[in-house]
């Protein structure tokens, strides 16, 4: 299974890993906010995620398709997030288990459910390290303005009175990474874990190659790594392979192993093999586990990034 992307589920496909073989997870969860299959975990039959109530449905409303619960949530609307951390926690004791002593888990959790991962890995066991800030070059922005609204009402008074007011959110141009650790070996320091299982530091050489000059002085948790224009077009999420990249270097050396288990179209991975570390990929969609596969193997040239 070293240095493979397998298909399946990896709720699965983890029970059958040995013990403790993996120095560390990095992870690009489903954030269970989108409308792919593999990003819907609560089982709302409702109207919330790309559904639409029976008031849109009916016309006369701007949004015919609810892409977050609104103001107002249904009963079972309010259950989403619930079911998102529960999601978390039917593999997260796993990920404990499969990782060494004193490892570090990298995920990528979705703004809105981050805290309900959060809680999932903690009462598995781990320790909840720090939240790093992904900061992107780019991000889509929506945010209507008020005025514009009451202008179309033909309210003028009002439409003056609230210029310059917005609703909706801020541009979102971080992501957090959330950053776990397994407890290190009882009966020792961190310093003998590192010794004994090659992990539980980090590495500041990581920062310096991969990230913008501040990130790097600062030893900040902002990790200001762009997109480039290679990181697109393979997966609906892609994530940019420098920053896997730093990611990996920054907790694991050379010959240690990398397990994701959603590994998409093998960004993970890939920085993995380019570092000369080992890898192992789980994925369940057949079509996107080929990808990962092919790029492992260079015959996805145009697209390899660096
Ligand atoms: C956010 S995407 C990862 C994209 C990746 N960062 C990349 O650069 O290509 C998450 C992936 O997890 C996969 N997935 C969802 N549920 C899964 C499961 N139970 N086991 C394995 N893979 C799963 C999805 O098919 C999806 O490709």
């Amino acid at each position: 299974m070293i240095d493979s992307i397998i298909t399946g589920d990896s709720i699965e496909v983890l029970k059958t890993f040995p013990n403790e073989f993996a120095h560390a997870i990095i992870s690009d969860i489903p954030y269970g906010i989108g409308y792919d299959e593999w990003d819907v975990f609560h089982d709302n039959t409702n109207s919330a995620l790309g559904g639409t109530s029976l008031a849109q449905s009916n016309g006369g409303t701007l949004f015919k398709r609810r892409g977050k619960p609104l103001n107002g949530w249904s009963t079972a609307d309010k259950k989403i997030p619930l079911e998102y951390q529960e999601w978390c926690a039917s593999w997260a004791s796993e990920w404990l288990r499969v990782l060494k002593p004193g490892a570090s888990c990298f995920v990528f959790a979705g703004r809105r459910y981050a805290h309900r991962c959060i809680v999932a890995l903690e009462d598995a066991g781990f320790t909840f390290k720090d939240m790093i800030a992904w900061k992107k070059n780019t991000a889509p922005h929506r945010a209507q303005r008020i005025s514009e609204i009451y202008k179309r009402r033909g309210d003028i008074v009002q439409a003056d009175n609230w210029e310059g007011w917005r609703v909706a959110n801020l541009r979102p141009i971080f992501e957090p990474i959330l950053w776990f650790q397994k407890p290190y070996k009882t009966g020792g320091t961190i310093a003998d874990n590192v010794l004994e299982f090659d992990v539980g530091a980090w590495n500041e050489n990581a920062l310096k190659t991969y990230c913008e000059p501040f990130d790097v002085v600062n030893h900040s948790n902002i990790l200001s790594v762009p997109y480039n224009k290679c990181d697109h077009g393979l997966h609906i999420t892609q994530k940019p392979l420098s920053l896997m990249k730093c990611l990996v270097s920054l907790v694991t050396r050379e010959n240690a192993i990398v397990l994701d288990p959603f590994a998409g179209s093998g960004t993970t991975c890939l920085a993995a093999k380019k570092l000369n570390r080992h890898y192992v990929g789980i994925e369940i969609n057949s079509n996107y586990a080929e990808i990962a596969r092919k790029r492992l193997e260079y015959k996805v040239f145009t697209l390899l990034g660096d």
